[in-house]
């Protein structure tokens, strides 16, 4: 039913709860999880003696120490036999993830109610309450 899920992630703790899952929707017939990371361009520090750099280069730090920290995740997934696919994306986080949703036709999005914010008082964060909003397809919300 779940053939394939999207997973989005800011590296969070809680982000990371969603991994105790994965093992279950194995079972329940899950084979490929895209892992997708996206670099906040608008966080991104732009000090000025680079304004003139190519903008493109910007956040090429955070996307490979990004990348680094995804390659951990997708080794924890691939040994319980999930085949896992890494994307590190630039750009707004909640469309982003909205972009691969449909790139990857996934048929499912698993994603934490909370972030690396962990504002507790907000019922979801701000970027899992867009994906909820707007997603194609059903979001598994793990709290
Ligand atoms: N940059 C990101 N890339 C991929 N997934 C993300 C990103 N940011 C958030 N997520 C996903 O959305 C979930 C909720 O995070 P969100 O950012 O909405 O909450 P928050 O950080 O607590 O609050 P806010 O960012 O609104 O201040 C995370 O657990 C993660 O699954
Ligand atoms: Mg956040």
């Amino acid at each position: 039913m779940f053939r394939k899920i999207l997973y989005p992630t800011d590296f969070s703790d809680r982000s990371k709860k969603a991994t105790a899952y994965m093992k279950q929707l194995k079972d329940a017939g899950t084979e490929e999880v895209v892992l997708l990371h996206v670099v906040d361009t608008r966080k991104l520090h732009i000090p000025e003696v680079y304004a003139m750099l190519d903008l493109s280069v910007l956040g090429d730090k955070q996307a490979s120490d990004a990348a680094t920290e995804a390659g951990h995740i997708a080794g924890i997934l691939n040994d319980l036999g999930i085949r896992t696919k890494i994307r590190i994306e630039k750009g707004v986080p909640f469309k982003e993830i909205l972009k691969v949703e449909s790139e990857e036709d996934v048929s499912l999005i698993i994603i934490g109610s909370h972030g690396s914010s962990n504002v507790e008082e907000m019922l979801l964060g701000s970027v899992s309450e867009k994906v909820i909003r707007k997603a194609k397809g059903p979001v598994l919300v793990v709290r």
